[in-house]
């Protein structure tokens, strides 16, 4: 059946974006962790804290470039239109809250993983990164 002008439309603009919204929500969480990350390495008072902080956000950022990338080179560009900013920023308050801001990103990449790239070993590779990096911030900040 030829497609009618909106229908063509709609066809021309899942050809241009990827259609699966989940490509560019983990986009949308990751520059929204990387912020986050950023603002308390500004606010911390704790030398070794602002350090692992900032060795964390400028990783974050190669990183999460990379799988954006990724992504896109496979299943197309991503669009943010109907994705929003998830995360208000906060001001820091204590390790413990920095510790569980980052175990719920931990447990969102790996449902990202686990589900929308289930079939895609290369993009749960640069997954896995970012998981390894939270852990290591995990484990540094153990040590201010
Ligand atoms: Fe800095």
């Amino acid at each position: 059946m030829i497609p009618n002008y909106q229908e063509y439309l709609a066809l021309e603009e899942a050809a241009k974006y990827s259609i699966d919204k989940n490509h560019s929500l983990i986009a949308v969480h990751g520059l929204s962790l990387r912020d986050q990350i950023h603002v308390w390495h500004w606010q911390t008072e704790v030398g070794d804290q602002h350090k692992a902080l900032g060795e964390f956000y400028e990783n974050l950022l190669e990183t999460l470039d990379q799988l954006v990338e990724a992504i896109m080179g496979k299943y197309g560009r991503i669009s943010v239109k109907s994705v929003g900013s998830p995360k208000p920023l906060v001001d820091l308050q204590d390790l413990k809250n920095i510790d569980a801001f980052v175990d719920e990103y931990i447990k969102l990449f790996d449902n990202f993983r686990n589900t929308t790239f289930k079939n895609d070993t290369e993009i749960q590779n640069i997954i896995d990164e970012l998981v390894a990096e939270s852990l290591k911030l995990k484990y540094l900040l153990t040590m201010s």
